[in-house]
């Protein structure tokens, strides 16, 4: 039997970053974009496009620079209960689409917050909210596990489809508390695996950046949110179109999963 080659986490982070800024470089060219490349978090493309993932209200007045880069599953701001005046952060924030909802949701009074580590998401989402004309958005470039951010700054944690992507969720969600405020909360929608994936799967790059390999069991992962301090954990498990990725039996266990989490008052 050979040695399995273990994957170092930088590794990881590589790859991701330049899956993502190759996406968002396409998609700077009019037209050119291809909103769910073969190994992106949500194929296949009818399954992951803006018409599945948000209502047409949420669509109206986006431009199609924005639409056409969703790389979400699920749509965050529709069960985060945002209020105007709120201080939002979304993790991964890629073209912005959540990033502009929010926005318009805790209006002028309120602030929304990007924080992606790809320079080209960055670029990406920065040129969009010009078109989108929206003022209330502010963007970081860093990452997740390492936030440019106070302590206790954040009313609501938003992310689409990002958490699964890090290998170190333990310090995500260790960042997340400490950047939120007293009482905040964190309503994330992502994937999760429903059982043990194959050893194969969880060491391929291409599954990595797919949002395949890093999707932990769903317990292990709601056991990761608690084990940071957060409480009263609200999960709802299904209706993503990964389930329906037909024929491939590893798809069949990844599914959606929104999670809503406070960090105690
Ligand atoms: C699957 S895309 C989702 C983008 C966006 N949330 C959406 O729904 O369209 C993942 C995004 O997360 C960013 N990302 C991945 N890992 C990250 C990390 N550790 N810290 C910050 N951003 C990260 C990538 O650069 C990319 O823009």
């Amino acid at each position: 039997m050979g040695k399995k080659k273990m994957i170092h986490k930088n590794e990881i982070k590589e790859a991701v970053r330049r899956h993502y800024g190759e996406i968002a470089a396409q998609a700077k060219g009019e037209g050119a974009a291809s909103c769910c490349p073969a190994s992106s978090c949500c194929t296949p493309e009818e399954a992951c496009s803006a018409e599945a993932l948000y209502s047409p209200e949420d669509l109206a007045g986006l431009p199609s620079s924005v639409t056409e880069v969703t790389l979400g599953c699920g749509n965050p701001t529709a069960i985060a209960g945002l209020k105007p005046g709120e201080v939002v952060l979304d993790l991964g924030s890629g073209g912005g689409i959540d990033l502009f909802l929010a926005a318009q949701k805790v209006g002028p009074t309120g602030k929304a917050i990007g924080l992606d580590m790809t320079q080209e998401m960055i670029d990406l989402a920065k040129k969009n909210a010009r078109k989108v004309r929206v003022q209330n958005v502010e963007f970081h470039l860093g990452e997740m596990e390492d936030m440019p951010l106070e302590d206790e700054s954040i009313d609501v944690i938003i992310s689409n489809c990002v958490i699964n992507l890090s290998p170190d969720k333990d310090r995500v969600f260790a960042e997340a508390y400490r950047v939120l405020k007293p009482g905040g909360r964190m309503v994330i929608s992502d994937l999760v695996a429903e059982g043990d994936l194959p050893p194969a799967v969880r060491r391929s790059m291409e599954a990595w950046v797919g949002c395949v390999a890093g999707a932990l069991d769903k317990r292990e992962y709601l056991e990761k949110i608690e084990a940071a301090g957060f409480i009263d954990l609200k999960t709802r498990v299904g209706g993503s179109p990964v389930e329906e990725r037909a024929g491939a039996d590893i798809y069949l266990r990844v599914v959606h999963i929104d999670v809503e989490a406070y960090k105690p008052a």
